[in-house]
């Protein structure tokens, strides 16, 4: 039996004669995925309490994470689940929200990605964050069936810890749509058993 690894960006030989094909991804930073946008909250995206409606600031982190998935990738994504969402504060009418998405985590052909929501103080300009998110897109071909990605490399503190807890809610998230059996979750069991870190 005969295996080749090739690089990503290298042309698979169409006289092939090994009986497995790896092809190897380069890793991509967190950076490399970064997706910014900036939202101005109008009466159109307001509930009765000219608050931003949740449902509105839903739809805009899942277009950004998109953004941030298919740059890590550069294939097309679809939106698997969404795994965490904090609406720590209300956004009033009129303000101007920033969201940021970058990929924390590469699995096989599945993606973790962390949004920042801020809001802009309208005198001094300085952002608060407001929210946050994390939500998994899975890389896929034209007839939708899961496609390799690269991995991740994080480089700050806050992307290493990110990257190390992804594995936990990806456990957490598979358990609950039945797609994994609780005794496989080792790093998530490991979570009861071990001090915690704090991400
Ligand atoms: C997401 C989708 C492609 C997964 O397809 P699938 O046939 O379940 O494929 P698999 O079971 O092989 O899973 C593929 C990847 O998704 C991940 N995945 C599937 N369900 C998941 C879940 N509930 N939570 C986290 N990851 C999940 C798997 O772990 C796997 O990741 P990996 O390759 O990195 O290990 C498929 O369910 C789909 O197309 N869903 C609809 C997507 C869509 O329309 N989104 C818009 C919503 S409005």
């Amino acid at each position: 039996m005969q295996c080749r690894f090739t690089n990503v960006n290298s042309p698979i030989p169409q006289n092939n004669s090994f009986d497995f094909h790896i092809v190897v991804m380069k890793p991509r930073k967190p950076s490399d995925s970064l997706a910014i946008s900036t939202q101005h909250v109008l009466p159109n995206d307001t509930n009765n309490l000219n608050n931003l409606f949740g449902g509105r600031l839903l739809e805009w982190m899942d277009v950004i994470a998109a953004v941030s998935a298919h740059r890590h990738c550069r294939r097309v994504v679809v939106t698997a689940t969404v795994n965490h969402v904090a609406f720590h504060q209300p956004i009033p009418y009129g303000s101007i929200v920033t969201l940021e998405a970058k990929v924390s985590r590469a699995f096989t052909s599945s993606m973790e990605v962390f949004i920042d929501v801020f809001v802009e103080n309208p005198v001094t300009g300085e952002k608060v964050k407001s929210n946050e998110a994390i939500y998994t897109f899975v890389a896929v071909d034209q007839n939708g069936a899961p496609l390799p990605v690269p991995p991740v490399e994080p480089e700050t503190e806050e992307e290493k810890k990110r990257y190390d807890s992804a594995l936990r809610r990806r456990q957490l998230a598979l358990i609950l749509a039945g797609k994994m059996k609780a005794e496989d979750a080792t790093e998530l069991k490991a979570l009861f058993t071990q001090p915690a870190t704090g991400a």
